[in-house]
């Protein structure tokens, strides 16, 4: 199966073959291309290349020698006519919680009324809320919630997620959510749009056609579950760690004030570690909490939050194979600091972004809002929201080897918008419709 998507305005997101992430200056660079071309087969990146003179004006004769696009113009590839939209790499969200049950509207006036995201935890609220929720919810109701949700990301243009259990907090309910997440990774391409033509099977065209990529966290030490000691709960992740490996990729911990201390996270990623499951922690949300050195130790995958950080930080990341992640939709939705992005860049590390959609303290995965609040909030170039949004955010969920970039081959998950559309009006005219077609 191939599909040429001719016409494209501007191609944007192309990086070398072998490169796994950006840092520092290199994150205000990205390849681009006007006027291109760009050359699917089988779901995978072939080709892309400028339009010629006479490509632009007309249909050219397939003879044309050297022509990398004669060998496309049969009537078996499928021809997209961009018209002069963006063709860009779908976004990549490394952080998510959207296996949950109903919401926390409930908390939303409280939070309107002046408590903090501490304050309505503290009165049972927030986490333990959900939790109380999710374990009233039968499985396939949480699975159908959840897909509404991957539908909703996809839609937005996202098309690799990385979801977290961490609402079940007893071993039953962990499995559930683990379970939910499980079936999201098998069945996500029903969340992709097919154009329906008539006569098709339209289940087996998606099937055939790509789905979201999905990576799967084991987030037991999300808070300590009703009934246990904070103690007795730390052993019971730790004993829940083997089974939950059987459907985890990463294992995760609130590393936090008020949470689970450097020690408690020591303990439970290294039984992560036994297990096989590499870390990607949440540190320094509500204080400097001490998470950033732990996960670096650990050799974790990312650490993710980092609104409260201090040089020590960033000295403990230099040098290190852990991807700094900043969730600036918690930021806006808390009303807490947005994380020193700039200084971390600067610094010359590199940084991605991603959504924590989460009913408590992100409720959106709208990964543009992510990176236009990078600019508008955190001072990041168009360019480096942009990068940290898919490029290394898929180093941030180990996938970066296979997509989050325009590379030959790589997936092709990409987002064609409509005519006109650049990376800078992206963030700057932040809620003007722009997506055209998301192409998994
Ligand atoms: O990343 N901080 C911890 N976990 C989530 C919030 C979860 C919730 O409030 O439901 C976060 O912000
Ligand atoms: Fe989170």
């Amino acid at each position: 199966m191939r599909t040429l998507i001719k016409n494209i305005g501007l191609l944007v997101g192309i990086v070398p073959e072998g490169v796994l992430k950006k840092a520092g200056k290199e994150m205000a660079e990205t390849g681009t291309l006007e006027n291109a071309w760009l050359l699917i087969e089988d779901g995978v990146i072939a080709a892309f290349g400028e339009m010629s003179y006479r490509d632009r004006r007309s249909s050219v004769s397939p003879e044309d020698v050297g022509d990398p696009l004669a060998g496309a113009r049969d009537d078996r590839t499928e021809v997209i006519d961009a018209e002069g939209g963006m063709v860009m790499p779908a976004f990549c969200d490394s952080h998510t919680h959207i296996v949950y049950a109903g919401s926390r509207e409930g908390e939303f006036l409280d939070k309107i009324n002046g408590l903090s995201y501490e304050e309505i935890a503290a009165r049972g609220g927030g986490i333990l809320n959900s939790a109380d929720l999710l374990h009233r919810t039968s499985e396939d109701e949480l699975y159908a919630q959840s897909m509404a949700r991957v539908r909703e990301m996809v839609a937005h243009g996202t098309l690799a997620m990385e979801i977290k259990s961490g609402y079940g907090l007893n071993p039953e309910d962990e499995l559930k959510m683990l379970r939910v997440i499980d079936r999201i990774k098998r069945t996500a391409w029903q969340a992709v749009p097919v154009k329906r033509e008539a006569g098709s099977n339209v289940a087996e065209a998606s099937s055939c056609c790509g789905a979201p990529t999905v990576r799967s966290t084991f987030l037991g030490a999300h808070a300590v579950g009703r009934g246990y000691t904070h103690e007795e709960y730390v052993r019971a992740v730790i004993e829940m760690t083997p089974e939950a490996a059987r459907y985890a990729d990463f294992i995760d911990v609130f590393c936090d004030e008020g949470f689970f201390t450097p020690e408690d996270t020591d303990r439970i990623l290294k039984a992560g570690a036994a297990a096989g499951l590499r870390p990607k922690i949440h540190a320094n949300e509500l204080a400097v909490s001490g998470g950033v050195e732990v996960g670096v130790r650990n050799n974790a995958l990312s650490v993710d939050h980092l609104e409260r950080t201090t040089e020590a930080q960033i000295e403990a990341l230099r040098g290190s194979e852990t991807m700094p992640v900043m969730l600036p939709g918690s930021s806006f939705f808390l009303g807490i600091p947005f994380g020193n992005a700039r200084g971390f860049i600067d610094a010359g590390l590199p940084l991605a972004l991603a959504s924590d959609y989460n009913p408590g303290s992100s409720p959106s995965g709208d990964m543009r809002f992510v990176m236009a609040l990078a600019c508008i909030r955190q001072r990041l170039t168009p360019i480096e929201a942009f990068n940290a949004v898919t490029f290394n955010a898929a180093a941030a969920m180990g996938i970066s080897d296979s997509e989050g970039s325009i590379t030959p081959g790589k997936r092709a998950h990409l987002i064609l918008t409509h005519p006109g559309w650049n990376l800078t009006r992206l963030a700057y005219q932040y809620r003007t419709p722009w997506i055209r077609e998301v192409i998994a």
